[in-house]
């Protein structure tokens, strides 16, 4: 049988399409309520939930990646894209908000055919001949194993991302290493959470000294990659959270022990980092740990930037590390970066750790990494040696 809080959710998410959507973006929806309310008329009882959550995940799906052409941000502040995620998490609620790793990957063929099939001409017939039973019971038998790639060869210390949001490093700095070394410092296993993991640099170490972990990356081929190369003791403390944080996630709040986003919030907006740390502040525990490092705008191939940023910032300019067209100062490496770069420095990440509401006493320790021998010679500014910004934050209360 078809879970009924479920299938309320799908008509729940439709009827709010239908309200927020402008004029629907040509989507049949009263057709998509036709399909929920006779899905049980047309599939074996086995897979009624799973089609009904990659129906849920395809329309989230049409509407964060293709209505919004990429510009999730955007989507999120959007009344839709609000209403959208708060049902996603109502329905994943017992996975953080976002659905399991297993189901992403053995859905994802059947999802991207439905947001295609997903147009003015869509109708009943159309789904009922693109999702037929063969292909449902092929995605449930799926062998994970089969899809997944092997992680990308390392060059100099880093390895490529595979959704071109720069490199995943091969050795830890020294705020990673301190997180990953949680559970040494406590009698008690710790618990952590790792946002931006990659393939699972920090968050693999700190499985083999001995925490659990709840690693997240937007990919979830990185997280597959992870999952596989943790040794088999290590599998039942390592949980895989696929999302975009913040937005999509939700974690509980004093969760967490210990917190590390490491070379991922450049990518993010001012507001986006402030709204990060907000939400890292809630989730973890009183005493708990935050782990935070950034790149500055001191990188070797970056240099042409350099002079603009130190204008910027006699300005006054707020937030002065922020590229928008990141191609024009850094042509070697731009094809693995997003569209926005955000380099920090001390001030910066001062100025944004206040407004996210950390008092000075919170800030345990704050400085520049030096990343001889850990970054590919090309970036790496010897006259500088701060390449990274790093901290660790102690929550007060
Ligand atoms: C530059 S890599 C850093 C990987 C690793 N933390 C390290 O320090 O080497 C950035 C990673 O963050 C992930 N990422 C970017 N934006 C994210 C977001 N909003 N939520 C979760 N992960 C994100 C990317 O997919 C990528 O794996």
């Amino acid at each position: 049988m078809l879970d009924y809080t479920l299938k309320k959710s799908l008509i729940d998410t439709t009827n709010l399409i239908h309200q927020y959507s402008d004029q629907h973006d040509g989507l049949n929806l009263k057709e998509i309520i036709n399909i929920i309310n006779n899905l049980e008329k047309h599939y074996d009882a086995r897979y009624l939930n799973d089609i009904a959550c990659i129906l849920f995940e395809a329309l989230y799906i049409r509407y964060r990646d293709v209505c919004y052409c990429q510009k999730q941000e955007q989507f999120f502040c959007s009344e839709l894209g609000k209403a959208l995620t708060s049902q996603r998490k109502q329905i994943w609620h017992d996975t953080y908000g976002v659905p399991p790793l297993n189901f992403i990957l053995k859905s994802t063929n059947l999802i991207k055919l439905l947001v295609d099939i997903f147009n003015p001409q869509f109708n009943a017939d159309l789904f009922y001949r693109s999702v037929t039973q063969d292909i449902i019971e092929s995605a449930s038998l799926n062998k994970l194993t089969d899809s997944i790639p092997s992680e990308p060869a390392e060059h100099s210390g880093f390895v490529p991302t595979h959704n071109q949001q720069g490199y995943m490093t091969t050795t830890l700095d020294y705020f990673s290493k301190s997180f990953a070394c949680s559970s040494s410092k406590s009698k008690d296993r710790a618990r952590l959470l790792e946002i931006g993991a990659a393939y699972g640099i920090a968050s693999l170490e700190a499985l083999r000294n001995g925490s659990t972990v709840i690693a997240n990356d937007i990919d979830p081929i990185h997280l597959a990659i992870m999952a596989n190369k943790a040794s088999k003791e290590h599998h039942c403390n390592l949980q895989t959270v696929t999302g975009i944080f913040p937005e999509e996630l939700e974690f509980p709040e004093n969760y967490f022990d210990g917190a590390l986003i490491c070379r991922v919030m450049h990518f993010f907006t001012a507001q986006r980092i402030i709204d990060s740390l907000k939400i890292l502040r809630k989730v973890i525990k009183p005493s708990g740990k935050i782990y935070i490092v950034n790149e500055t705008p001191y990188l070797a191939n970056w240099s042409s930037f350099i002079p603009e940023y130190n204008a910027r910032k006699s300005q006054g300019i707020k937030w002065p590390g922020i590229i928008t067209n990141p191609e024009q100062y850094c042509s070697s490496r731009a094809g693995q970066l997003p569209s926005l770069v955000h380099w920090l420095d001390q001030d910066t990440l001062l100025q944004a750790l206040s407004e996210a509401g950390f008092v000075d006493s919170e800030v345990e320790e704050m400085k520049y990494i030096n990343r001889a021998g850990q970054f590919p010679q090309d970036i790496l500014m010897p006259s500088e040696g701060r390449e990274s910004i790093g901290c660790c934050i102690t929550k007060i209360k």
